[in-house]
């Protein structure tokens, strides 16, 4: 079985998918010094057929529109979309040469649902979104299936400035229809059920994991 590869494998929810999935994975990281999206990218090279790509980085930014600048909008796009582009030209060959690969992006429930002051991560994600779709379609000959996780607050560190206190926690789970906070796990396991290679004839979809709380009220 071909390799599969994590970028952003630091991210605490890649984490969870490298504890509690059996599967091959080639872990790349800005923090392990083996991922550099603003680089030349040359630690895709010669990596031979895999059978999978998950993209994890991503930021949160959360300000009034009033407060967000051009500079925020474009370092958003750059991690959250740009970065995914590039690594993909790198190794979309590789993906085509395993006869049926699996990538996954992760987006976010403020792509769907319209939150104050998300309008930057909003207008990245959504274009996440709108590269998986059209990719889905145009490598879906070539057997590589496109599709998306779109969390909402999940426990992690990029949460860690909305859930600093109880009181925080509290109207965060109070938000959710299942009042709950998402755990890095839960998001994780719908990734790795994305990658199994039986589940490969779904592609192009956007698949939120999220306590229902971009669909419902
Ligand atoms: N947590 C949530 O509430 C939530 C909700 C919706 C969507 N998401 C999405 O879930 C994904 C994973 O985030 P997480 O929640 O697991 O948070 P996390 O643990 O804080 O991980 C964030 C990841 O982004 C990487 N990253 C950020 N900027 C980067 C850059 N310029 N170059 C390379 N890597 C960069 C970090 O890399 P290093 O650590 O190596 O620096 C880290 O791996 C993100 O795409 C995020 O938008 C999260």
């Amino acid at each position: 079985m071909s390799k599969i590869l994590l970028i952003g494998a630091s991210s605490a929810i890649a984490q969870a998918l490298q504890e509690n999935s059996n599967k091959d994975f080639i872990a790349l990281s800005r923090s392990a010094g083996n991922l550099d999206l603003e680089g030349d990218l040359s630690e895709l090279d010669d990596l031979g057929p895999i059978s999978g790509m998950v993209y994890f980085p991503g930021t949160i930014n959360l300000k009034p529109f009033a407060m967000l600048k051009e500079e925020d909008y474009l370092a958003d796009f750059n991690v959250n979309v740009l970065g995914a582009v590039k690594v993909l030209k790198k190794v979309i060959n590789n993906l085509k040469e395993a006869e049926g690969a699996s990538v996954v992006f992760v987006s976010s429930v403020a792509a769907n649902l319209g939150l104050p002051y998300h309008a930057s991560i909003s207008a990245s994600k959504s274009a996440l979104e709108g590269l998986a779709k059209s990719l889905a379609s145009e490598y879906a000959s070539a057997k590589v299936c496109f599709n998306v996780v779109a969390p909402s607050l999940t426990n992690t560190p990029m949460a860690g400035n909305l859930l600093k206190t109880d009181r925080q926690v509290e109207a965060n789970e109070e938000r959710n229809p299942m009042k709950q906070i998402g755990k890095p796990e839960q998001i994780a396991n719908s990734i790795n059920f994305l990658l199994d290679a039986h589940n490969n004839w779904m592609t192009g979809q956007i698949i939120p994991v999220d306590g229902g709380m971009g669909n419902l009220k």
